[in-house]
Formats: C-alpha cells, structure tokens, sequence
C-alpha cells in the first residue's frame, strides 16, 4: 500500500470509529473533567456499602438532584431504608452502560433499582435511538443484578422543542414493561400544569431539575410502586 492510500485510510477509520462509539447503546465514558473522579466514587460506594443497599436511583443530573434540591425528601424517606444515589450530571444512556460495564454495581443486590435517563440524549440522538439506549441499560442493569426490580421511570417534561421528543421515547421504553423484573412508571402527567410542563416543580434557572417540591411529588407518586414491589421496604 503506497503512502497516499494509508494517509487517505486513516481519516476515515478514525472517522467511523468515533461515529461507531457514541451510539447510545455503546459503553463510553464521559469526556468532562471530574468525570472519572465521580464515577471512581460510585465504584468505592459499592465496595462501601455493597451489603447494606437495599434501593439504587440510576440516572443524571435530575436524579443527582436528590443529593441537593431534593435532600430532605431523600432523608426522610430514602435515607432510613438504605437507598444509594448513582447519579452523574450530564450522563446519557452510554455513559450510564459505561459505568455498569466497569464496576459501579458489581456485586450488589438491591431489592429495588429506579432508572431514569436518556433527555441529555435528545439533543443528539432520534427517538428510536434513544429508546435503543434505555432498552440496552436496562439489560446491562438486569446483567449485573439480576435478582432486582427496575422501576424504569419515564423522562420528565422539559421545555420544547425537546419535551415532545422525550415524550415520545417515553412511549416507546414504556414497552420494556413486563410487570416482572421491569416496571415502567410514566411520572409525565404530574409535572404538568393546563397541558404544560408545570414550572412550579422545577428550578427557575434551566426548567430542567426539580425542586424540592418536584422531588416530593416523586416519591408521592413511585411510592405504592415501591411498596408494591417489595412491601418490606
Ligand atoms: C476510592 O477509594 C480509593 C481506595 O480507598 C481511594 O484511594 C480513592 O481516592 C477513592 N476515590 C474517590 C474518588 O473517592
Ligand atoms: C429491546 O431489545 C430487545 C433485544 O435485546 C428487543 O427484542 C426488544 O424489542 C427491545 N424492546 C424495545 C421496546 O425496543
């Protein structure tokens, strides 16, 4: 192969290989600074704390939320029946199987596993490829913990044009229902207000994230799910 060749080839692998990895269903870390650090810290929560986690939230920043806006609803309720947070800001569907794929619930078996994720997806991916990501979660989830529950909660409405976007991958990860190990939980219509996304739930600054008041309507409205699934928690 004569040099022209090889300098021409090499663009285009590269090229293919960079495209090939942010599918939303293949593993890929994130590529922001404090990333690694955050995900090493899940690792060394599950080597903790591994015997005691009763109930996972999986997702971003909205679930990474209950360690804020949402703390003292998590401590009144969550903190007393063993519940851990894996949540990291920014993650999308391939991040999120990235982190499973390399440790995070290695070993652990929680009654429970709540997964929310695939709206920092939306910019980027189509609808059908979303669901493709949440659907491959789910499993990598189930591949590592295969005695747990999945709450799979639907995405949350966000302003548009993407919140009709998110809407619809709802409908089609709602599928992944089976009412065995995987139960979806379509949380939609409670953040709504007059057919709107409700803003009286959500932080003021990006009407993405909950405040406290729309931490509490979700623990209100999963709750008879929760105790459905496992009435000693
Ligand atoms: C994880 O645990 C290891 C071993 O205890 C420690 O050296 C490291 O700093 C921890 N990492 C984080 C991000 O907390
Ligand atoms: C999820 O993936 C499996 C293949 O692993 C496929 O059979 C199934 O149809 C997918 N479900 C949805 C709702 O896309």
């Amino acid at each position: 192969m004569n040099t022209f060749r090889v300098v021409l080839l090499v663009p285009i692998v590269l090229a293919l290989c960079d495209q090939g990895m942010m599918e939303p269903w293949d593993p890929q870390p994130q590529d922001v600074a404090g990333w690694p650090q955050r995900h090493e810290a899940l690792v060394n929560q599950t080597l903790q704390h591994k015997t005691e986690e009763q109930i996972v939230f999986v997702g971003d920043s909205i679930t990474e939320g209950w360690g804020d806006d949402g703390k003292a609803v998590w401590d009144k309720y969550y903190t007393p029946r063993h519940a851990f947070n894996y949540a990291i800001r920014g993650d999308q569907t391939q991040n999120v199987i990235y982190r499973i794929q390399n440790h995070e619930f290695d070993g652990l078996g929680p009654k429970v596993t709540i997964l929310m994720i695939g709206t920092n997806n939306a910019g980027a991916n189509t609808v059908e490829d979303i669901a493709h990501g949440v659907n491959e979660t789910v499993k990598q989830l189930l591949g590592k913990m295969p005695n747990t529950k999945i709450i799979l909660l639907g995405i949350l409405p966000r302003p548009e044009p993407l919140g009709a976007k998110v809407k619809q991958v709802n409908e089609l990860i709602a599928k992944l229902n089976n009412d065995k190990n995987v139960f979806f939980l379509d949380m939609w219509s409670a953040y709504e207000k007059d057919g709107k996304q409700n803003t009286d739930l959500y932080l003021s600054d990006n009407i993405l994230h909950l405040n406290e008041r729309g931490f509490e309507v979700w623990q209100q409205i999963m709750e008879p799910l929760l105790k459905k699934l496992d009435p000693t928690l």
